[in-house]
């Protein structure tokens, strides 16, 4: 069989786990293009990666290319997966369209494919027109406990892999992905017919928006307060954030509800945030009672820290951090994207507006945001 190249861009958690699982694969070669030099100098020096399975067990992989050069980790790629997390992702396809192989379909994609991916690589790619554009829905397996070029603990996996292409993609294309996919992940892929179905899935943007409104929001018990110690995301989570939550679960719905009405696409399979979770973790949630109780006792949820830093000029305790991935890609990618499509179509969306107004705010403003590359003629088409 023809080896299979694949380039993982980001070395973070899903860009360790995947690559390592993907070197256990026969006629697959994996490269990954990092940003930490230390990474790269674990390679250089022999060292494998392990992936610590749920299991106990452990795999071993010593990848094909690690490097922080861009042109090396692409250039003879098959299928490129940008494992970086939204609001980096422009940077990282402006590094390495350059040097994808224009004699070939290149295959390029996003894990998770969350935040329109699609039209950001489309405005970014528009003059490779040997590149196929797609995401997946979710991440394969949770990752964590990541020890850079040394491990990564792989956590719970999907038994099913969801994903679309850009609808510029034509049919052949979409089946070749499939197969390739397919080689990757096993039999599990399935193919999606739009892309809005991963854009509208709810999830983290609204989860960690509304839960951090429901905290240090203007209504919440610890507005402008000091956090005496580190807070779990969920065990903890406040009632006023999962009254928001699912307030702007049911907005979200309406949104998908216009527009399956409007552009007359199917999107009965974006479920309700409440939906989704109790299909993902079924069992491990002990009272289904309401959003506020799914939240607190689902035991995949338990011992999740929220992102808290130390607050300044030595108090005492913590603060939620600004810079976190909860503002700068929940919100300036998943939020805004939300309200704008809203907007569009003249639906109101007022509690998700609320919330982002509140985050922007907190946030200081919005350094870059999905508005970069929303395609103004959107829903018409160019
Ligand atoms: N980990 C999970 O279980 C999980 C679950 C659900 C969703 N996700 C999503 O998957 C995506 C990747 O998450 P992850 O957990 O793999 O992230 P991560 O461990 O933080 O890794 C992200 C990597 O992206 C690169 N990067 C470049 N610019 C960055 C920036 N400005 N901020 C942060 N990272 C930057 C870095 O790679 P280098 O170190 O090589 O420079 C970094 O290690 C995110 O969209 C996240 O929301 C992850």
């Amino acid at each position: 069989m023809k080896p299979l190249k694949v380039a993982i861009c980001g070395g973070g958690r899903t860009g360790h786990l995947n690559a390592i699982l993907f070197k256990q694969l026969p006629d697959v070669q994996v490269s990954m293009l990092t940003g930490n030099p230390r990474v790269v100098d674990q390679h250089t020096r022999g060292k494998p990666m392990q992936a610590l399975l749920p299991d106990g067990s452990t795999l071993s992989a010593h990848l094909d290319c690690l490097t922080t050069q861009a042109r090396l980790a692409v250039e003879d790629a098959d299928i490129v997966i940008i494992t970086v997390p939204a609001h980096a992702r422009a940077q990282t396809l402006q590094a390495i369209a350059p040097h994808l192989s224009t004699d070939k379909p290149v295959y390029i994609g996003a894990i998770p494919g969350f935040c329109g991916f699609d039209w950001l690589a489309e405005s970014l790619l528009a003059e490779q027109p040997n590149l196929v554009i797609w995401g997946m829905k979710d991440v394969p397996h949770t990752a964590f406990d990541l020890k850079p070029g040394c491990s990564i603990k792989m956590g719970g996996g999907k038994q099913q892999l969801y994903v679309a292409t850009h609808a510029r993609e034509s049919a052949a294309s979409r089946q070749q992905l499939q197969q390739l996919l397919s080689r990757l992940y096993g039999p599990c892929v399935t193919l999606l017919d739009n892309y809005l179905e991963i854009t509208l899935t709810p999830g983290n943007p609204i989860m960690h928006s509304s839960v951090i409104y429901g905290l240090i929001g203007p209504y919440g018990q610890w507005h402008r307060k000091i956090f005496p110690q580190p807070l779990c995301w969920w065990t903890e989570c406040p009632e006023l954030g999962a009254y928001f939550l699912e307030r702007m679960d049911q907005e979200s719905q309406d949104l998908c509800a216009v527009i399956s009405q409007r552009l007359g696409i199917d999107l009965s399979s974006v479920k309700s945030l409440k939906q989704e979770i109790i299909e993902a973790y079924g069992e491990q949630i002990r009272d289904r009672s309401s959003m506020l109780s799914i939240l607190r006792t689902n035991q995949a949820y338990n011992d999740i820290l929220a992102p808290m830093v130390p607050a300044a000029d030595n108090r005492a305790g913590y603060v939620i951090e600004r810079e976190s991935r909860a503002f700068n890609e929940d919100v300036a990618y998943g939020l805004v994207l939300l309200v704008e499509m809203a907007k569009r179509f003249d639906l109101k969306v007022p509690y998700i507006e609320e919330v982002l107004n509140w985050s922007v705010s907190y946030m200081q403003g919005l350094r870059d945001s999905a508005l970069d590359y929303f395609p103004n003629h959107w829903p018409r088409t160019a």
